[in-house]
């Protein structure tokens, strides 16, 4: 097979964690007998700093064209100024806006080897497997914001919006998704206070009685899903939310497998190529040391694999590869728990090592 893959390595570690997941695709498509063809293309913070953007116009076209894209991460103090003009992140946010990526699949696998360098007990998060799917281009993120006012007198806000087509989608795909594993979907909001909580709970309801009659089915408000997903773990399968509830959820999740740097998604639209990404950010307290984990952003390329090439073998083959890493005991600082690590580059090489066909 032929690809066509952009990469968009961004800002902090971005470029460090790409840069392995490239080369553990090249190794991929060697050993299998494929062509990837990567083209780098500017986002973030590198992209204002060179053209004034941070969404040139000339990445939008180029993702617009690949058949996948994987991107490493945006942001970091330099431009952090909040009354800058523009910002790294709002780069992200257009990029999945313009390819209509509003399912963010965000999978919580737990590796039995590194089971102990999770901060929650054993007995708690052994065996836990959840499926996020976070809604990706509406709500609180895109609503109409604004300021007014001066001085003391100034207030500012942002509305959160979702509509019933918005709503519908991406319940349909979790409880799709549901059906192909333990048949199990909570809807998570906070219908006791938001109208766009409420509207989506009506129709997460219906879609589920009307469609998905044989999914089991619950919700949770989402201050109570933050306990229980660190108290119960094992007790979730598919878990849908708004964007920004499943921004934060997935960050907390991150501490079951232990660390953000093992966590990778993948924002899909209902055509056109997926983005794939860790879900960590750019990590900025540890870019340019060589330290960061890059094996959230390997593991983004197996689902990149998976779910834009319908290359399942290729995909099991990284993530039996990145097992094996772990089975062997090598381990980047933030999963090592004070005992012996290796590096960014280090830990790419031992995955590509480790890739059979
Ligand atoms: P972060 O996710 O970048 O980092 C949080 C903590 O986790 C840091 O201590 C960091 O060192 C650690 N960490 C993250 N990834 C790691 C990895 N692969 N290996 C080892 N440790 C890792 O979150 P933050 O510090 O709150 O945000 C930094 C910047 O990243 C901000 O500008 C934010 O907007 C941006 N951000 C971007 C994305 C994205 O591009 N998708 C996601 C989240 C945050
Ligand atoms: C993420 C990030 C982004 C988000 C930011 C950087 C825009 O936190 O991908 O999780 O909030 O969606
Ligand atoms: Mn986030």
């Amino acid at each position: 097979m032929k690809a066509n893959l952009v990469l968009l390595p961004g800002d902090g570690i971005g470029p460090e964690i790409t840069q392995q997941a490239a080369s553990v695709l090249e190794a991929v498509a060697k050993r299998f007998g494929h062509e990837f063809e990567f083209r780098s293309h500017l986002i973030g913070g590198i992209a204002i700093d060179s053209t004034g953007e941070p969404l040139p116009a000339a990445t939008i076209s180029a993702c617009k064209d690949a058949d996948a894209i994987l991107l490493g991460a945006v942001g970091g103090p330099k431009w952090d100024d909040p009354s800058a003009k523009t910002r790294p992140e709002a780069g992200l946010l257009q990029i999945r806006k313009e390819l209509g990526l509003f399912a963010n699949l965000r999978p919580i696998r737990l590796f039995d080897e590194l089971v102990d360098a999770s901060p929650l007990k054993r007995e708690i998060i052994e065996g836990t497997d959840i499926l996020f799917l976070r809604e990706l281009t509406g709500g609180i993120y895109f609503g109409e914001s604004g300021r007014s006012g001066e001085g003391s007198s100034e207030s500012a806000y942002q509305s959160m919006v979702y509509s019933v087509p918005e709503v519908e989608r991406i319940v349909r795909l979790a409880a799709q998704a549901a059906k192909g594993r333990q048949n199990r979907l909570t809807s998570v909001d906070k219908a006791n206070v938001l109208e766009p909580s409420r509207l989506w709970r009506q129709v997460a309801a219906r879609v589920m009685a009307e469609e998905f009659p044989d999914v089991q089915y619950d919700v949770v408000l989402v201050d109570s899903m933050a306990m229980h997903l660190i108290n119960r773990p094992r007790d979730f399968d598919v878990v849908v939310t708004s964007n920004m509830f499943g921004d934060i959820l997935t960050d907390e999740a991150s501490m079951l497998p232990g660390s953000l740097g093992m966590l990778p998604s993948a924002s899909l639209g209902s055509d056109g190529p997926g983005l794939y990404e860790p879900i960590h950010g750019s990590a900025p307290d540890i870019a340019g040391q060589d330290i960061a984990n890059p094996l959230a952003t390997i593991l983004a390329a197996a689902m990149l694999l998976r779910h834009s090439l319908s290359l399942n073998e290729e995909a099991e083959a990284i993530e039996s590869a990145v097992s094996q890493v772990l089975a062997d005991g090598l381990r980047t600082a933030d999963i090592a728990r004070g005992s012996e690590s290796l590096g960014t580059q280090a830990m790419g090489q031992a995955v590509i090592e480790r890739l059979s066909n």
